[in-house]
């Protein structure tokens, strides 16, 4: 079910440059039950009337809280980052079909791979598959050191973490790529992405004939319910370039055989 709700903040707080980590309460928690669903927010100011959609990090539902992580890339979120806690926030969701967790079963083995600002709604996909008795292998990437986020909440539950920085700045040199080439990606019974398209591309391109690999898309979007046809992307195969689909509604998270990334 769609709630609209005006949450409230709890906490609003920088943990990188531009990027923020902001606790949400309300009632539309107990309708979040997969990872990678996302809240749709309308910024805090009258002359900007698209929501900006904001995957969810983590959600307890007994304490009716959720995590949004954010950058700003704009002035949309940049007034979002200036909200204090007390305030409302005017929240559509949960929005997307989120991560299936029905492909691994206990005892299996997942890979999930992240890069930047695509990390955070994989918090809590890594607790999930863990609490199913899943093995978690997780790999990320950031730009730099002081872009790298969420390193102990994945510690704590993968049973392994790599982490690679483009320059080198901390954990390994490198993108994630660079770690995929050596792991038999094949050998996970699932694998699942989300971050830059260029990331996006090499998971898709290592796990062409995987049954259980999936990545999260992201798309300009307006309506975020399926009405406009804003986000849409291109379905993989199709000659004649017409079939669709919209990520907002049908996605974000779609097979990597799915769609043209
Ligand atoms: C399903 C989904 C989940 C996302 N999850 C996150 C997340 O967890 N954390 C995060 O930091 N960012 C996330 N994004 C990207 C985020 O929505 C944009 O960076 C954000 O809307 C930019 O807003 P702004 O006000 O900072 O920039 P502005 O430049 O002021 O935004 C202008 C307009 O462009 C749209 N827009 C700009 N970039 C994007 C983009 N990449 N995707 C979709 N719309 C965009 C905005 O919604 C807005 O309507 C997600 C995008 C999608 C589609
Ligand atoms: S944003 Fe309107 S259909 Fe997806």
């Amino acid at each position: 079910m769609i709630l609209q709700e005006e949450m409230t903040i709890l906490s609003n707080v920088k943990i990188a440059p531009r990027v923020f980590r902001m606790v949400l309460q309300g009632e539309m928690v107990l309708d979040m039950n997969v990872p990678d669903q996302f809240l749709h927010i309308r910024v805090p100011s009258p002359d900007k009337v698209l929501r900006r959609p904001i995957s969810i990090s983590e959600y307890d539902r007994k304490t009716k809280t959720c995590v949004i992580i954010y950058r700003v890339e704009g002035p949309g979120l940049a007034d979002v980052s200036q909200m204090i806690p007390g305030q409302k926030l005017d929240v559509m969701g949960p929005l997307g079909n989120g991560f299936n967790l029905n492909m691994p079963f206990p005892k299996q083995k997942a890979l999930i791979i992240g890069g930047g600002i695509g990390t955070p709604p994989l918090v809590q996909l890594a607790r999930d598959l863990v609490a199913m008795g899943i093995a978690v292998t997780v790999l990320l990437g950031f730009a730099q050191k002081p872009a790298v986020i969420l390193e102990s909440e994945f510690s704590a539950v993968a049973s392994e973490l790599k982490i690679v920085t483009d320059d080198g700045s901390y954990g390994r040199d490198g993108n994630v790529g660079v770690l995929m080439d050596e792991i038999d990606v094949l050998d996970f019974d699932a694998v699942y992405a989300c971050g830059a398209t260029g990331m996006l591309r090499a998971v898709a391109s290592r796990t062409e004939n995987h049954p259980n690999a999936f990545i999260s898309m992201e798309a300009r979007m307006a309506c975020g319910m399926g009405a406009c046809y804003a986000c849409v992307v291109h379905v993989a195969g199709d000659e004649t370039g017409q079939q669709a689909l919209k990520v907002c509604d049908q996605g974000p998270i779609f097979r990597t055989s799915e769609v043209v990334i």
